[in-house]
């Protein structure tokens, strides 16, 4: 039987309309709405369409949004100037600073500054540190890693006491993912460029979780049969037949993968669009802490 797919595009309506229920409720109660605000630096078209989608999904929702473009050319001392500015106006709830920055600016340094209850990526050192900790909370969890967990709780999938395998080991994917995993009582092995028998290490796997940044890496024949596959690439192939000349394409050879998994993610349409999901939440969860309402 054909894997099941995943349908990340419905899960994530409903995750919005959630939210935009909470908010109008919030809204009845204090009169101001959860406001999100997005720098963009820079020109990247990738990270202008992902901004501007996240702009629109908060309007959506009826929260507020202010996005701050500056130029290629900004200073780290401009960027790190208006990330204190946003840390400091009680209008905005959460911020997010756009990544990659351009070359030349640190990062790090800006990604530190952001006020740890306003860090609604949940990158913040602090925020990845109580979530790999024992028995801690953290504030946030970054956006796709708990995309991916809530994919996997609304399509009922048992995650306690099964075996994961996460193929990748990014700050902003793998090791968040491997922790939320693990924090939900599965058996996590983290999968990177140095693994021995990364096939048979995938072959055990209950629950596989692909984020290396390869087009189409895992293969079908990897997959033990019935698993559920979570594909958090987004690979921009050529294809002659499309007008883009292009078409993008997961981490997983998703045809293949498609005759052995028991359940899988598309590409597009699967984690995606639960990354912006997961920020709406995220930024109402700011604002009901900064307004004592958690
Ligand atoms: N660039 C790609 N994904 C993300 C994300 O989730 N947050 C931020 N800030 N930048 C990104």
């Amino acid at each position: 039987m054909p894997a099941q797919l995943i349908d990340g595009k419905a899960i994530a309506a409903d995750v919005r309309q959630e939210v935009a229920d909470e908010v109008a409720a919030l809204k009845e109660r204090t009169g101001i709405v959860p406001t999100l605000a997005v720098v963009l630096v820079g020109d990247n078209p990738a990270s202008q369409t992902y901004v501007g989608a996240k702009g629109k999904a908060c309007i959506d929702a009826g929260m507020g949004s202010i996005t701050h473009r500056l130029p290629a050319t900004a200073t780290q001392e401009e960027v790190e100037t208006l990330v204190r500015e946003l840390n400091a106006d009680s209008a905005v709830n959460g911020i997010l600073v756009q990544l990659p920055l351009p070359k030349g600016l640190n990062e790090r340094a800006v990604l530190d500054l952001i006020s740890l209850n306003k860090d609604v990526d949940g990158f913040h050192p602090m925020n990845i540190g109580e979530l790999v900790m024992k028995g801690r909370t953290p504030q946030f969890i970054p956006c796709t890693p708990a995309g991916c967990i809530e994919l996997l709780k609304r399509s009922g999938i048992a995650i306690a006491g099964a075996d994961a395998v996460v193929v990748g080991r990014s700050n902003i994917v793998g090791i968040p993912v491997a922790a939320l995993l693990n924090n939900a009582d599965a058996t996590v092995t983290i999968c990177h460029s140095r693994t021995k028998d990364l096939p048979g290490k995938v072959k055990q796997a209950d629950i596989v979780v692909a984020a290396i940044g390869r087009p189409e890496f895992v293969k079908g024949d990897w997959l033990k049969p019935g698993c559920a596959v979570i594909d958090v690439g987004i690979n921009a192939v050529p294809d002659a037949t499309k007008k883009s000349g292009q078409r993008l394409v997961g981490d997983v050879a998703f045809d293949e993968a498609c005759g052995a998994a028991g359940y899988i993610t598309p590409v597009p349409g699967g984690v995606g669009p639960m990354t912006i999901a997961m920020l709406l939440k995220n930024t109402v969860r700011a604002f009901k802490l900064q307004h004592g309402l958690e």
